[in-house]
């Protein structure tokens, strides 16, 4: 067998959630750093594949990038580093299997360099060990990056909800250290960033020994100079202090949107999930939010099919949906994953019947997301441009409600500007800009 030879140019890859984008951009950089140069999937030399284990299909979907990339036409099969959650729960399998070069762990991957000389070297390099976030401190500084950036602050989730794999694959609940993430935040806006969005499995679990909280290190983030926009994401029920929620209310920068899944709106489900939160506990939590911001988007996940799940159970996550009047939401059929309580949980429930609930779901969020589109319609707001779009002269931004936004201007990505929004279709808006506009 050839030895692989030491890799010029690299091409990362990356697959679910925005956690494994901002780990896909810092691998990107820190291969960058050590002279690699970035290159399509299609030639280069060497390829991390960046991947996702939450649900089944996600999982297959690793297999099909190997044997493609074994098999790719336009250069020979690249050194191939398995990285993110399947190396981390499946790893060594995999190596077994389909004959990869490196695998990496999500907390791992500051290790890749060395990983890789390894590999060149001709054995397979593994690194699935988990220290709590020793990774940060290892990587190089941000780079140019565009309007809108991430920005990892917690990682790990102690929750051991019954249906999924992240405490397994991401490890225990930690949270970065606040002046590393405040340095980060201003080394983003200087690479370019108007907009940070905090990301954390848990991340309104975010704490330091000062206890200063969410909500302490939103407020400070809020005084960087050109940071215009701040988000988080994703929050869990039981983490939502008063704290936050009151950011919510005075916090200029921090935009009107809580992404807060529920998953279900049963309790018995809820109760057999380990959601530890009710139907009604999560119902009031939105009230005390709603009621120091009364615009804010609300938008949650949802999973359809849940061992067990009845009819009339389904039924009860409906009507949450049209109590909660969602603007957004992701939802699921449920997947079981090997390891997970659920997996080994009587009542599975059939295909068919998983389908039926997932697309009356998806039409009620539908409906309700439309509304909210439609709502805006007439008002001015602000747009924060992100990048060019298709015809001529026309450009694509976000409304501090998260939708997407497209109109006609002058206005260059990273600038905040003034809209009218003219029409809402259901899945974006069309807006025209109010300078020089008769009000
Ligand atoms: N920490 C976040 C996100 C976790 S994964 C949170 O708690 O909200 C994102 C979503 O994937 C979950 O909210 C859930 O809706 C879905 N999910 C997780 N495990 C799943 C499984 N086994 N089957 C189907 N959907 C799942
Ligand atoms: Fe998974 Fe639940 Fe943790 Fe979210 S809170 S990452 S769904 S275990
Ligand atoms: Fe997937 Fe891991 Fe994120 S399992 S959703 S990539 S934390």
């Amino acid at each position: 067998m050839n030895a692989p030879k030491t890799p010029k140019t690299f091409h990362v890859k990356s697959f679910g959630c925005q956690m494994n984008v901002y780990d896909g951009e810092r691998m990107a950089e820190l291969l960058g750093a050590q002279g690699m140069v970035a290159a399509g999937a299609e030639d280069a030399e060497l390829v991390v594949l960046n991947t996702c284990h939450i649900r089944e299909r996600a999982t297959e979907k690793v297999y099909s990038e190997i044997g493609r990339l074994k098999h790719r036409d336009a250069a020979p099969a690249p050194m191939i580093a398995v990285a993110g959650c399947v190396a981390q729960a499946e790893g060594a399998e995999i190596a077994r299997r389909a004959k990869i070069d490196v695998v990496v762990g999500p907390q791992a991957y500051h290790n890749l360099p060395e990983l890789v000389s390894q590999a060149a070297a001709g054995s397979l390099a593994l690194d699935t060990d988990m220290p709590a976030i020793a990774k940060f401190g290892s990587l190089p500084a941000r780079r140019k990056v565009g309007a809108s950036a991430f920005l990892t602050v917690q990682e790990g989730c102690d929750k051991f909800c019954t249906y999924c794999v992240v405490p397994y694959t991401r490890g225990a609940e930690v949270s970065r250290p606040f002046q590393a993430i405040v340095d980060e935040a201003k080394a983003l806006v200087d690479a370019g960033a108007c907009e940070i969005t905090l990301l954390g499995q848990n991340v309104n679990a975010w704490d330091d020994e000062a206890g200063h909280g969410l909500h302490g290190l939103i407020r400070t983030l809020d005084r960087i100079d050109g940071l215009k926009r701040i988000r988080y994401t994703t929050s869990h029920p039981n983490d939502m202090s008063q704290g936050l929620i009151d950011a919510h209310g005075d916090v200029e920068s921090l935009m009107p949107y809580l992404h807060l899944p529920v998953q279900a709106g049963n309790d018995r489900i809820l109760k057999a999930m380990n959601r530890s939160h009710s139907r009604d506990s999560y119902l009031r939590l939105l009230d005390r939010v709603r009621a120091v911001r009364p615009d804010i988007a609300l938008s949650g996940d949802f999973i359809v099919g849940f061992p067990g799940e009845t009819d009339a159970e389904f039924e009860d996550t409906l009507s949450l949906i049209d109590e909660v009047r969602y603007a957004a939401a992701f939802s699921f059929k449920y997947s079981p994953r090997p390891g997970t309580p659920a997996a080994d949980m009587d009542g599975a429930v059939p295909a068919a019947v998983m389908d039926e609930r997932l697309q009356r779901l998806q039409a009620a969020v539908l409906r309700h997301q439309a509304a909210f589109n439609q709502a805006t319609v007439g008002k001015t707001c602000q747009i924060l441009i992100e990048r060019s779009g298709r015809q001529p002269g026309q450009m694509l931004g976000k409304s501090p409600w998260l939708q997407s936004v497209h109109l006609v201007t002058d206005a260059r990505i990273g600038d905040l500007i003034e809209v009218r929004i003219e029409a809402g279709l259901p899945n974006s808006l069309a807006g025209i800009e109010t300078v020089g506009l008769a009000a």
